[in-house]
Parts: C-alpha cells; structure tokens; sequence
C-alpha cells in the first residue's frame, strides 16, 4: 500500500527543484496534506517561484490554507525542532543545499556546513521527533555526481560505490551515508535518490543551460569549459518530481533509487541543439549565436562522463520520463524569455557580485 502523508517538509523548497516540486505537489501529485516550505533563502532561493502557491494554497487560501513558509537555516536546531512540532511533520522532501560545482571549488566551505551539518540536524531533529514510528519518512535528494565520473562506457546503478571528487559531490556523498546510517542504526524510515542534471524553469542562471541561454539572449560569451566533450544526461526537472513523489509513496525503506532521463549528451553538442531553439524562439540567426562559443579553462577536477541506468525505479515503480528532450528545451527556452522580472531580481543579489569576481576572467 502506498504511503500516506498529512504534513510534509520540503527543504529548499525556494529554490530550483524545490520550487517545482511544490508546484508539483498542489497540482499534479493528488496530495492532499500541507506543504511546509523550509528555506533559508540563500543567493539561489526565491519566493517569487512561488508567488501563485502561496495565492492560491498560502495565506490566500483563508481557513483551507496548505502551503507555509518558514525561513530558516536547517544548521539551525531549535528552529528545525520547532517546525517538526510546530507542524506535526510526518515527512521530510530534504532538497536544501548548496548545489553548484564551480561555487564549491571556490569556496567549500558553505557545502560541507549545509549539505553535511544541515543535513545531519535535520537527521537528529527526525529522529528524537519520530521515535518509533513507522509511518513517517525522510526522503533525501541527491545527485549522480557521488557516483565519480565513468569513462566512454557504462552506466552508474545503485550499487556503483562511491567516488566523489569535487566538493560538492563529496559534501552530497557525505550527506548520503549520513542518511542510510541513521537508517541502519536508529531505524529511522528513510528513501534515497540520486539524480542526474535536472534543467527546466525557475533553474538559477548559474548553471549551464540557464546560463547560455540567457548569454545568448544578452550576446553574451558562451563559455565552454575545455573541450567541451564533457557528458551529462539531462532529466526535465517535473520528470524528476515525479520520481522523487514515486519513491516517497511507494520506494522501500532504507533503499536508493537512481534517476536519470536516458539522454546524454555531450556538452558542446547540447550547445547546438540549444542555440537552434534559442534561434526558433527569437528569430534570429543561429549563426548569431554560435559565433559567441568560447572555450576557456577547465573546471579543476572535470567529471568527464555521468550516466544513469535507471531500471530500478522503473520496474519496481513503474516511473518513466514523460518529456523528450526537444520539447523540454523548447520549454525552458520560452520560460527564460518569459519572466525576464524573475532573472533580474534573482541576479541582483549575492549572485552578481560573484560572479564579477569569479568569472570576471573569461
Ligand atoms: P538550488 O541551489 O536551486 O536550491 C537550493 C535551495 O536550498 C535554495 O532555495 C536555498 O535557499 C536553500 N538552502 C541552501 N542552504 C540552505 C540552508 N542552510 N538552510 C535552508 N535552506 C538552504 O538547488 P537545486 O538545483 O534545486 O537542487 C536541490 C537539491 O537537488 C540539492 O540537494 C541538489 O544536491 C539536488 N540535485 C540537484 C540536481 C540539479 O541538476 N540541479 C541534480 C541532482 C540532485
Ligand atoms: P553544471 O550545470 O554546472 O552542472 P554539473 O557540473 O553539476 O554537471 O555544468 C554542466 C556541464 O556544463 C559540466 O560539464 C560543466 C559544463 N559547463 C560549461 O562548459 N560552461 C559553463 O559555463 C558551465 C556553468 C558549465
């Protein structure tokens, strides 16, 4: 029978996946308990993403409200606690993090305080709160980048062992065991999924595809890192909601369930096909764009090759991927061209001041 929930906290809910998968929640998933918002609202959060949950579910709702904001740092233990008994919760969605490879090769140490601190007080506040229950569950999202990095063949499943090798994979890596030993020695009812490259709206313009896209918007340099021959497999972001919503109601506790889209691409041709959809949506000549590719130095440490077998989560739970690639990008790119407000609000924060200082280089 599947699982059950009445009041679930989403961590990281202001930020990329989290944004979606409480949109995903009030509106696709059936759902029927209240969405507790944990976030701190760091350089990558904002509450704009969900503006019109909080209208319609929030505090617009009146006396039928099911979406609450907290903000709040999940280092933070006496506000973690009192949310748990605040809000009765019943189930974790832990997605808060700092989630950028480049930004932890500069500075790891935010990583290791919210991805490995973070996520063990959220652990600990669980399972003083949960003794002995069963019907509760932490879900923890994590990445394929703890996987380390594959050569021309193969697939990561989830009995690959780990081999993390930037800071942010190590610091997620870390946060991962932390999870199954909690498992393992308290009892506490826990799911695990390591995903690959989510992309889809509201996705920070610091990471590749919001990144070219908006430089090509602006005319911007298109900075490709070394050879550009580097490959990812790429996941629309609801696809991989649902998966995550798949393995919260029906994955087996204290497992691990891979998810990935089955698209891999290499990045410089990933390039290609987003410059023609930037082309269609604007009109313009993809020639314009392409003459703004610049290779420049590598990223220190580059994965070269992540892929996912994801059979698991597929004949055990019966998910798949509902968008294709092409139709997924045509997506993003129109929703960059639509909410040009939420860019310039989101890089007027920390955002721009590092990357003047970082990327001012390139
Ligand atoms: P994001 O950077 O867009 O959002 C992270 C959110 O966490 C932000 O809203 C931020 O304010 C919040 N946050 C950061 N530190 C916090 C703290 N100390 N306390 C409370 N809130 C804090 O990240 P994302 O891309 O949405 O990724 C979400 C999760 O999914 C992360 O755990 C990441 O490791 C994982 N993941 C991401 C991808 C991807 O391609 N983006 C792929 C696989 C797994
Ligand atoms: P990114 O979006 O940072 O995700 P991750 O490093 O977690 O996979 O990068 C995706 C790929 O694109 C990765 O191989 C690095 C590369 N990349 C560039 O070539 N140029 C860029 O400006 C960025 C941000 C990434």
């Amino acid at each position: 029978m599947s699982r059950t929930f009445k009041n679930l906290l989403v961590t990281g809910g202001a930020g990329f996946i989290g944004s979606n998968m409480i949109r995903y929640l009030f509106e696709r998933s059936g759902f029927e308990g209240r969405v507790i918002n944990l976030d701190a609202l760091t350089y990558a959060g904002n509450l704009e993403s969900l503006a019109e949950i909080e209208d319609r579910f929030g505090a617009g709702a009146g006396s039928g409200r099911r979406y609450f904001f907290e903000k709040a740092d999940i280092c933070d233990r006496a506000a973690v606690e009192r949310v748990f008994a605040e809000y009765a919760i019943d189930a974790v969605c832990h997605l808060a993090a700092e989630s950028h490879v480049d930004r932890s090769i500069h500075g790891p140490e935010a990583f290791i305080r919210t991805n490995v601190m973070g996520t063990f007080t959220l652990l600990d506040v669980a399972r003083n709160a949960w003794r002995g229950r069963d019907d509760v569950l932490f879900h923890h999202v994590s990445t394929d980048e703890v996987f380390g990095s594959l050569g021309d063949t193969g697939y990561f499943t989830e009995t690959t062992p780990y081999d993390p090798r930037s800071p942010y994979s190590a610091s997620k890596a870390s946060s991962d065991h932390l999870v199954m030993a909690y498992h393992h020695t308290y009892g506490l009812p826990v799911t695990l999924s390591n995903c690959s490259n989510n992309y889809g709206p509201y996705q920070f313009p610091e990471k590749l595809i919001p990144l070219m896209v908006l430089n090509m918007l602006e005319g911007k340099s298109l900075p490709v890192y070394g050879d550009g021959k580097n490959i990812r497999d790429w996941v629309y972001v609801e696809d991989h909601n649902a998966a995550v919503w798949s393995v919260m109601r029906n994955g087996r506790s204290g497992q691990t369930y891979n998810i990935g889209g089955e698209n891999e691409w290499e990045n410089i041709k990933l390039l290609s096909v987003l410059i023609e959809k930037v082309a269609e949506a604007t009109g313009k000549p993809a020639s314009d764009y392409e003459k703004l590719i610049h290779y420049v130095a590598d990223r220190p440490g580059h994965d070269r090759r992540y892929a996912i077998d994801c059979s698991k989560i597929k004949t055990e739970l019966g998910w798949k991927q509902d968008h294709d690639f092409a139709s997924g990008l045509e997506k993003t790119v129109a929703w960059n061209l639509e909410h040009k407000d939420w860019i310039d609000h989101i890089r007027s924060g920390d955002y721009k001041q590092w990357v003047e200082k970082n990327y001012a280089k390139r």
